[in-house]
């Protein structure tokens, strides 16, 4: 082809080519995997890798979750502390009654009805008994003295509710996420899969169970799985009068990375743990859904699975889509009337064999004085 070019040109030709190919394919990759860290600072970026390079060996290894936390907190002072206390804690309840699956809610202390709808529908004691599932209440503090009395009680009946000390607002949602991550980890680590939802939620939780029973969610493995409703480029929200407004300088981009609902996701307990780790060396951002799916799942170098077709999200149709739902696709209904849950429920139950007869014990500890 080029006659007077000696082999040594035509072979050095063919290599610079080939690099500016690469250069360019690797641009791609960056805009396409890398960019949503971009607007991170060049502190947290240089951590990550350092957290990284952890491997299996650091964050994945959670033989003693305490000695490891301990170990990595010391060597990377943390960039997002989290430093609250848990003020009601049932600390035993998972090593005393040894679930397969736990499920923790995100709630708020006002939320009372909304508990109890899932105390009596898809978190009933006969449908945790049937699986081996427990569910536990994440909250915060509310100054309103009345509201934390009633929780006290509540927490006195129940024994599912886990209270750390931040203010419970909806600007404070990432770290009501992160005590979450942080109560399982430290309390109910030991499980198959855990569960995050929320407290206005209808799970089909028989549904669920087959699911996660079956060979397509079993090929996934035990390790490094998270399932969810993920979006791939949600645009960030810059209208002013959104209670989601986000500004340019706090989040700079125009559409978001991939992240999830976070109205339900399901994860191994490594994936927990790992993100609990993590969220200590990522910078707080209050958008509490992005920041758990999006920036703590692409830290700790895992993809979600996406279970999109089990979602109905828009609440005004909700009971509409679940009546309509031939193909029994729907485990997961955003519901805004309570009593619309219940009779739901009710239908889902029709079929099933749930009953307590010999379901675990648990009484739960008193906590007199702890929230005041
Ligand atoms: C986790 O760490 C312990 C103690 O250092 C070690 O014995 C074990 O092999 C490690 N496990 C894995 C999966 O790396
Ligand atoms: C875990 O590590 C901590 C701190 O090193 C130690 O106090 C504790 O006894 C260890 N726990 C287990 C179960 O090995
Ligand atoms: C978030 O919680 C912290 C700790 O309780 C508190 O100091 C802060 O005011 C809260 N922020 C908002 C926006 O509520
Ligand atoms: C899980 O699936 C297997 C068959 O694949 C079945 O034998 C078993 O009963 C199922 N377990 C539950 C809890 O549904
Ligand atoms: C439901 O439970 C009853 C009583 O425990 C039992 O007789 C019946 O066979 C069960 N039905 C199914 C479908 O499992």
């Amino acid at each position: 082809m080029f006659p007077r070019v000696t082999l040594l040109y035509r072979l050095l030709a063919v290599c610079v080519s080939v690099t500016i190919i690469m250069i360019l394919l690797q641009s791609v990759d960056d805009r396409i995997n890398h960019k949503p860290l971009t607007y991170l600072p060049a502190y947290v970026k240089h951590s990550m890798r350092e957290i990284d390079s952890y491997g299996d060996q650091g964050i994945g290894n959670y033989s003693n979750a305490t000695a490891q936390v301990t170990s990595l907190t010391t060597m990377h002072p943390p960039v997002n502390p989290h430093n609250f206390n848990f003020v009601v804690n049932p600390t035993t309840f998972c090593s005393s009654t040894r679930p397969e699956y736990v499920v923790y809610v995100h709630s708020a202390p006002k939320n009372h009805k909304k508990r109890q709808m899932v105390r009596q529908t898809w978190g009933a004691k006969s449908v945790c008994n049937k699986y081996n599932m427990r569910v536990v209440f994440i909250m915060g503090l509310v100054s309103d003295q009345k509201v934390m009395n009633t929780v006290k009680l509540e927490s006195n009946t129940y024994g599912d509710l886990v209270i750390e000390d931040f203010d419970d607002s909806y600007r404070n949602l990432t770290y009501k996420a992160i005590a979450g991550l942080k109560w399982v980890s430290k309390y109910c680590s030991d499980v198959k899969y855990v569960i995050k939802s929320d407290d206005d939620i209808l799970i089909d939780m028989h549904a669920l169970m087959d699911q996660l029973n079956s060979t397509e969610v079993k090929s996934y493995g035990t390790r490094n799985v998270i399932m969810c409703n993920q979006w791939l480029r949600m645009k960030v929200i810059r209208d002013k009068s959104s209670k989601w407004y986000i500004s340019k300088e706090e989040f700079p981009d125009d559409f978001f990375p991939p992240y999830c609902s976070g109205s339900v996701f399901i994860m191994t307990s490594d994936v927990v743990q790992r993100m609990y780790w993590a969220s200590l060396q990522t910078k707080f951002f209050w958008v509490d859904d992005f920041y758990i799916t999006g920036l703590l799942v692409k830290r700790i170098g895992i993809e979600h699975k996406r279970l999109n077709e089990n979602y109905m999200l828009n609440a005004r149709a909700a009971m509409e889509k679940f009546n309509g739902d031939v193909k029994h696709e729907l485990r997961f209904f955003h519901v805004r009337k309570l009593v619309d849950v219940y009779k739901m429920w009710n239908t889902l139950e029709k079929n099933q064999n749930t009953s307590c007869s010999d379901c675990y014990t648990w009484t739960p500890p008193k906590f007199v004085n702890s929230t005041s």
